[in-house]
């Protein structure tokens, strides 16, 4: 099974499970660990997941073999891909603009990615030093205050992630990222599964915690909070911003997308609905609001660790996994950007990935501002942070996800559409009514819905 593929060349991940730890590796990230839970227990739980469910099924699965495929069908930067593929179609050049958002909507969710999977170096640290031994979960709510209200911190740590991201993204797809993946992408679920484990046993709240993510009150089910879930299937799936387009481009021939793509969706529900359900026990029996916002992880989490045996260890390990979670999912939010560079200009992809490094951690600083509260910048009445949240989330990547299904399901011809994905016919034409309408109807209702 891990044998080296035989048709590997310096173009194409080496065996066939490398593509799947990458696409996963970019699923799997801060969207599932701290975003999840916290968005769900701002839209009220079950209700929430409900719909995200049905989004993940519905339009995720689809959406995510149809970047793949058309990644893997010209083996080129997505930018590349959609100039080659329009003009090969006799189609216009605006789509060229799906690969521009693309890269755009990647730089700006690593501004603020970064910045929070530095939250996350911050308390590996501050927990193997001790920092929050024996503390209760007011005093971890006010060390959570004191990092956000701190400039140098949270810049400290964003430089830091920005560097890590810069050392193995310029390195390219083979050294950089498959070693590190195959030990880490396991290694954090070991430790899920250990902390869903304390948070059966020792918190006493695990059925409230079941209860208030499964149990569904459609009342709850508002168009805010159908926008919402829209966006989090996106984001945590990666989608519609052409990265996994850009790791398709390197996915072996011999690959099924089909069976690639359901993999990564389940892997990355299951991850998510983990941390809910090891999350919202603790909240529970901590006396904290699920609705505490963007902390609700950090407090959450921290709390148990302070208070239990070898909290300090487990707790650093568990942070420093979130960090790489999140660095294997920067990198594939550089991809776009990075490929196209080098393809584009003489900069070697060392130089190109330096550049767009520091412009994205420059831009990252709007967003420690918004936190600290110097930066009182307000659009539409969100701060900074808030605003490119809402931009990249809820406009730009359903945009991007509409765009490619109408591209793939009525540009693209049919013939190659079957030779990519190798299904039965009868499994094609339900990928496709599911692309062709399906996809670009609901996403686009929702779309229109949160913009008008
Ligand atoms: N899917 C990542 C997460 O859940 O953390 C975030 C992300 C990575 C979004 C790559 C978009 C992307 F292209």
């Amino acid at each position: 099974m891990s044998g080296k593929n035989p048709a590997a060349t310096s173009k194409t991940w080496s065996n066939r499970w490398t593509f799947m730890l990458a696409a996963a590796g970019s699923a799997i990230g801060l969207g599932n660990i701290w975003k999840f839970p916290y968005i769900a227990g701002e839209y009220g739980g079950g209700a929430f997941v409900f719909v995200y469910l049905i989004c993940i099924l519905v339009m995720g699965v689809p959406l995510l073999m149809a970047e793949t495929l058309i990644g893997r069908h010209t083996r080129l930067s997505p930018l590349n891909s959609m100039k080659k593929l329009s003009s090969d179609l006799g189609a216009s050049k605006l789509w060229h603009n799906i690969a521009w958002m693309g890269m755009l909507c990647g730089f700006l969710i690593l501004s603020f990615y970064s910045v929070i999977a530095g939250w996350s170096l911050s308390y590996a640290w501050e927990l193997i030093t001790g920092v929050f031994n024996g503390m209760n979960a007011e005093q971890v709510g006010s060390e959570f205050a004191a990092l956000t209200a701190s400039a140098t911190r949270q810049v400290g740590f964003h430089t830091l992630f920005m560097v890590l991201t810069l050392a193995i993204t310029a390195r390219g797809i083979h050294k950089g990222l498959e070693k590190g993946l195959q030990i880490m992408m396991p290694a954090l679920f070991v430790l899920l599964l250990v902390m869903l484990g304390y948070s059966i046993l020792e918190t006493g709240q695990f059925a409230r915690g079941v209860e208030f993510m499964f149990s569904v009150d459609f009342s709850k089910i508002t168009g805010e909070a159908i926008s919402a879930a829209l966006g989090q299937a996106f984001f945590t799936l990666s989608l519609g911003m052409c990265a996994l387009m850009a790791y398709g481009a390197y996915m072996p021939s011999t690959n099924s997308i089909g069976r690639t793509a359901i993999n990564v969706a389940v892997l990355d529900t299951l991850m998510a609905i983990v941390s809910g359900l090891i999350v919202f026990p603790i909240v529970f029996a901590n006396g904290m609001e699920p609705t505490a916002g963007p902390g609700l992880l950090f407090v959450s989490l921290t709390s148990a660790f302070a208070n239990m045996p070898m909290g300090e260890l487990f707790g650093f390990i568990f942070f420093v996994l979130v960090g790489i979670a999140a660095l294997s999912s920067a990198i594939s939010l550089l991809e776009p950007a990075v490929s196209w560079m080098s393809e584009r200009t003489n900069l070697t992809r060392p130089v190109a990935t330096t550049l767009l490094c520091i412009a994205v951690w420059f831009v990252g600083l709007g967003t420690v501002f918004s936190f600290t509260g110097d930066f009182k910048l307000s659009i539409f009445d969100k701060n900074f942070f808030e605003f490119i949240d809402y931009l990249t989330n809820s406009i730009l990547m359903p945009l991007g996800g509409v765009l490619i299904a109408v591209f793939a399901g009525w540009k693209m011809k049919r013939s190659t559409l079957m030779n990519q994905l190798a299904l039965s016919v009868g499994m094609f034409n339900l990928w496709r009514a599911m692309i062709r309408v399906v996809v670009p109807v609901c996403v686009g209702v929702v779309l229109f819905t949160t913009v008008f």
